[in-house]
């Protein structure tokens, strides 16, 4: 009750922001704290959430590398983010998150160009109605926002730990989740019946890929604290906006919740501000493996909780993807 009243009038959290805070709020004042050369990866920002989060941080000085699978939307994008600010650097480049073809190609084509890497937002989101599969023959929803994401990360973490200790910069990562990873039940969070379902919730599914979302910042942060590298990472609830992941559904989560909780949605603006503040914020330098909701530290499910699940995932994960990818299957001994 407390909660959704200082959620309803946008309270301050102690990091001084709260959930009417926008993305340009919140790193007003970190501009001179950013390196002309900071950059970030954000997946997803063709649109809503991660096109805001681009356009903030490209406007804060930071070069973006804008991974899409529509080029065409993604250079509209660009275009778009260059008239606001034209010193800004906009990299394109082709990523299907769907596929770990596609992912291990960008990975590549990323890598090739020599550039230091320092932050990494894993925004991109589906939500679908039916069950579809993907190229590698696994459920849609979990390929993209867990499956993908995580070999994106795997690749791409060696060059954020190197960036890292060449420039003394903390690496980031930040996993969009969400609240809905709540929903997720242990008895059906099974990883064989996640990938190929027998049968299928569309709203299940999604809960369970941002569920999976969290585990994995929480396994990936302890991992990387094992090893004292100088990366983090966070996962964060951007909060309900009506962007296209929401727009795209008729039914029972939209039309009527959206209706009666239309108090309860953020603008985009809003709704990109926990993952700037995560991205950006010095107040956070050493913060690894928590969850955000309105720009400040907040409780997830005991699920999400839960390192043993966390441990267990990652495992499973990473055996999947690279017997998926004919290569050794053996989890590196951490
Ligand atoms: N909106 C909300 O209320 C809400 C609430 C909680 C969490 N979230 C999370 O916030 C994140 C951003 O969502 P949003 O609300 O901004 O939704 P959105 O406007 O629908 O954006 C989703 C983005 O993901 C990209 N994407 C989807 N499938 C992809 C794939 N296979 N490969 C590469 N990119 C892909 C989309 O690209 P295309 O342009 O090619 O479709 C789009 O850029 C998601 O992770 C979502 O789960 C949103």
């Amino acid at each position: 009750m407390k909660g959704t009243l200082r959620y309803l009038i946008g309270a301050a959290g102690p990091s001084g922001f709260g959930s009417n805070s926008t993305a340009e709020q919140v790193t007003e004042d970190c501009s001179s704290l950013i390196s002309p050369h900071l950059t970030a990866i954000i997946t997803g920002a063709t649109s809503g959430i991660g096109a805001e989060t681009a356009r903030v941080l490209a406007k804060r000085g930071l070069r973006i590398v804008i991974p899409a699978r529509d080029l065409k939307k993604a250079a509209e994008v660009k275009e778009r983010i260059q008239k606001e600010s034209p010193k800004s650097e906009i990299i394109v480049m082709d990523l299907d998150l769907s596929s770990f073809a596609s992912v291990k190609r960008f990975c590549s084509a990323f890598l090739s160009l020599g550039l230091p890497l320092n932050i990494l937002i894993n925004n991109a989101g589906k939500f679908s109605d039916s069950l579809e599969f993907s190229e590698d023959k696994f459920e849609m929803t979990f390929a993209t926002n867990y499956l993908g994401h995580f070999l994106l990360t795997e690749i791409l973490l060696e060059r954020m730990i190197e960036t890292a200790a060449e420039t003394g910069i903390e690496g980031r990562i930040i996993n969009v989740s969400s609240i809905i990873h709540s929903w997720a039940k242990k008895e059906a969070f099974q990883f064989n019946d996640m990938v190929k379902p027998k049968s299928y919730n569309g709203t299940r599914a999604y809960a369970q890929s941002k569920l999976a979302n969290i585990l994995h910042a929480k396994e990936v942060a302890r991992q990387l604290k094992a090893m004292n590298a100088r990366v983090t990472i966070n996962a964060v609830h951007p909060g309900i906006v009506k962007t296209g992941i929401i727009r795209d559904h008729k039914g029972l989560i939209t039309d009527s919740v959206f209706f009666l909780a239309s108090k309860l949605l953020k603008s985009t603006a809003q709704g990109a501000s926990t993952t700037c503040h995560v991205a950006l914020s010095p107040q956070l330098n050493g913060t690894s493996g928590k969850y955000f909701a309105d720009c400040n530290e907040s409780s997830c499910s005991v699920l999400a909780n839960d390192e043993k699940e966390a441990r267990k995932l990652w495992k499973q994960t990473r055996t999947l993807i690279y017997k998926r990818l004919c290569q050794p299957s053996s989890p590196k001994p951490v």
